[in-house]
């Protein structure tokens, strides 16, 4: 639901930012000109999460949560955006509007989702047509039941052009609607034709019923093996999992997390309805958090090759802060799931999940396998890494437990690894506590050392300090647009994030919106809105000059033309003249 900026503001000044956090944390300094407290969304001894009273939001630079009060609620209280507004509403006892603003986008959303469908219904009508014999085929080789095929809804694209483009435009659905839903693509000559052409559908559900977008594998080994649709109106692939509509009702609030659409769908034939799959990427934080809505212990069941090991290790990082229990299956003799039901049976699956190990055994066998422990070097190099890993379990029984055995295991005194691990702990307590103290205190000294959620920061330090303070500035004095005009322009950002956020910001500005946090929320992911609220929380070093600006928009042009720069040792001497060529086109002004 959308609202007017109008009411977002009224909700926002009868909104104190710090009292709401209150109500969940213990604030110190409170009152003063940067209370902090200690961050509700990962688990710290000193305070790194700092409020800002004066753009009435927060950032936490431990673990980068920030926003305003309306992110703060959608996160500490698990709810979506229009349920936090209600709830701070109530809170405020101003009255919610009353009918949803039916506007363009909802009424593009609606209209999605019921192309949706028909596309759904149409492929899957497909699948029993006597051009389908060869879809059939493939289902019957990889074993799936005619009940599975339906309750997943799986059907067959036409191998034709425009199949469903000609289906759907019956229905009364245009081509601009068809492209922008991605059921069609556009052709470099203009024509339209179906996204999906002779592959077999997996229609993508989510939590409502919704079908919201779909994967297609080919009937081969041509590539790619699976296409889906990109990012739509109705579709985040980095918000969804394929299955969880299904999966979410289990009783027992355990989940299984494979890696692909087929595995997903062997496994709940096999009895295993737990299972849900991430959708082709990899996974993100938003998963997370709508996996823990629904899962206290999830079950990472990757390949077991070297990229699902590597992808076992990334996602378990992404959740290490997360409250789930987790673990992590060991899938030998044969490469995934689907694979092991349908050569090795559904007891053999069975077995294999209740032998699942925790993250900390997984961490342990991770590390042994790759060192050679008969002998003393491999010992003794597994030995460290194991004391690294037994070092961060903060259960201390559990911690004893694994140190009995390890010492058993590589026959030598428990308590020498007890003291190594009390080392390291040691040590990384004062890391951490040093490593929050400073982060916590740059803030509030205004040091620009604070690191940056712009992922390509790393490789360009110099740029991104300054789009940041552009950035930053335009926050705090949208006029500056208008000052800066003609020379501060998107083709001057150096980084996509920078001119990403460049384009939202002055497009605000240039039709007059709101700056306030609170008036992105509604588009806005958390991780952008932690990046505003970063912003924000940068605005306090700033010398908030357009002199400072235009020297930022300076150093931008440099970084740029450093990056472009060819290297010219590398260029044939055709490429060599024509680079000078280029320069003198340049030089000569304009109309000549
Ligand atoms: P896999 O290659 O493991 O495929 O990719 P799979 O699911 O086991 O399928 P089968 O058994 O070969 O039929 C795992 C997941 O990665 C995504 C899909 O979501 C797939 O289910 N993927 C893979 C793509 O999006 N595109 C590709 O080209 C390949
Ligand atoms: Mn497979």
């Amino acid at each position: 639901m959308r609202f007017s900026d109008d009411f977002l503001a009224e909700l926002r000044s009868r909104t104190d930012i710090e009292e709401l956090i209150g109500r969940y944390v213990e604030i110190r300094h409170r009152g003063s000109r940067t209370p902090v407290a200690l961050c509700p969304f990962h688990s710290e001894k000193t305070p790194s999460f700092v409020i800002y009273r004066d753009t009435q939001s927060y950032y936490c630079f431990g673990c980068g949560a920030g926003g305003d009060a309306i992110t703060f609620i959608k996160n500490i209280e698990r709810l979506d955006y229009t349920d936090s507004v209600r709830f701070l509403c109530e809170r405020a006892g101003l009255a919610m509007p009353l009918d949803p603003v039916d506007d363009e986008i909802n009424r593009l959303r609606r209209r999605c989702y019921e192309a949706n469908r028909e596309a759904a219904r149409f492929f899957h009508a497909y699948l029993y047509s006597p051009e389908a014999q060869q879809a059939r085929a493939y289902l019957d080789k990889r074993r799936l039941a005619p009940e599975t095929v339906k309750s997943f809804g799986l059907g067959f694209a036409p191998a034709k052009w425009d199949a469903l483009i000609k289906h759907l435009k019956e229905k009364g659905y245009n081509e601009a609607e068809l492209v922008s839903f991605d059921l069609a693509k556009r052709t470099s000559k203009g024509s339209v034709i179906d996204a999906f052409r002779n592959r077999l559908m997996f229609p993508i559900i989510d939590l409502r019923g919704n079908v919201i977008a779909f994967g297609g594998r080919v009937l081969d080994d041509s590539k790619p093996k699976y296409l889906n649709t990109s990012d739509t109106v109705v579709y985040k692939k980095s918000q969804a999992l394929y299955a969880l509509n299904f999966a979410k009702n289990n009783r027992e609030r355990k989940l299984i997390l494979c890696e692909g659409y087929m595995d997903v769908i062997a496994m709940h034939q096999a009895g295993f309805t737990n299972a849900v799959a991430g959708l082709g990427t990899a996974f993100t934080k938003e998963q997370v958090s709508l996996l823990s809505r629904y899962c206290d212990e999830l079950t990472l069941c990757f390949d077991s090759d070297e990229a699902g090991k590597k992808a076992t290790k990334r996602a378990l990082s992404m959740l290490s802060s997360s409250p789930m229990k987790l673990k992590v299956m060991h899938l030998q003799d044969g490469k995934d799931p689907d694979e092991i039901i349908k050569t090795q049976g559904k007891e053999k699956m069975n077995k294999i999940i209740s032998s699942a190990v925790n993250d900390t055994e997984f961490a342990l066998n991770d590390s042994r396998s790759r060192f050679d422990i008969s002998t003393e070097d491999g010992k003794l190099g597994f030995l460290n890494e194991a004391v690294a890993v037994l070092a961060a379990v903060e259960n201390a029984i559990e911690r004893d437990l694994y140190v009995s055995k390890l010492a058993e295991e590589l026959n030598v005194q428990k308590s020498a690894i007890e003291q190594q691990i009390k080392k390291q702990r040691r040590f990384m307590k004062k890391a951490h506590d040093s490593a929050q103290f400073d982060a916590a205190m740059k803030t509030v000294l205004g040091d620009d050392k604070i690191s940056s959620p712009n992922p390509e920061k790393k490789s360009n330090v110099r740029a991104v300090k300054a789009e940041e303070v552009i950035l930053a500035s335009l926050l705090k004095h949208p006029d500056y647009l208008k000052k800066l005009k003609g020379i501060l322009e998107a083709d001057v950002f150096v980084t996509e994030f920078g001119r990403r956020y460049f384009e939202d910001i002055s497009s605000r500005i240039q039709s007059g919106r709101s700056l306030d946090l609170v008036s992105f929320n509604e588009d806005a992911e958390n991780e952008e809105m932690a990046y505003l609220a970063y912003l924000n929380a940068k605005i306090s070093e700033l010398a908030n000059s357009v002199e400072e600006c235009k020297q930022c928009i300076n150093t931008l042009i440099e970084e740029k033309a450093k990056k472009n720069a060819p290297d010219v040792g590398k260029l044939s001497n055709e490429e060599y003249r024509d680079l000078f060529r280029k320069k003198r086109e340049k030089k000569k002004p304009e109309g000549v």
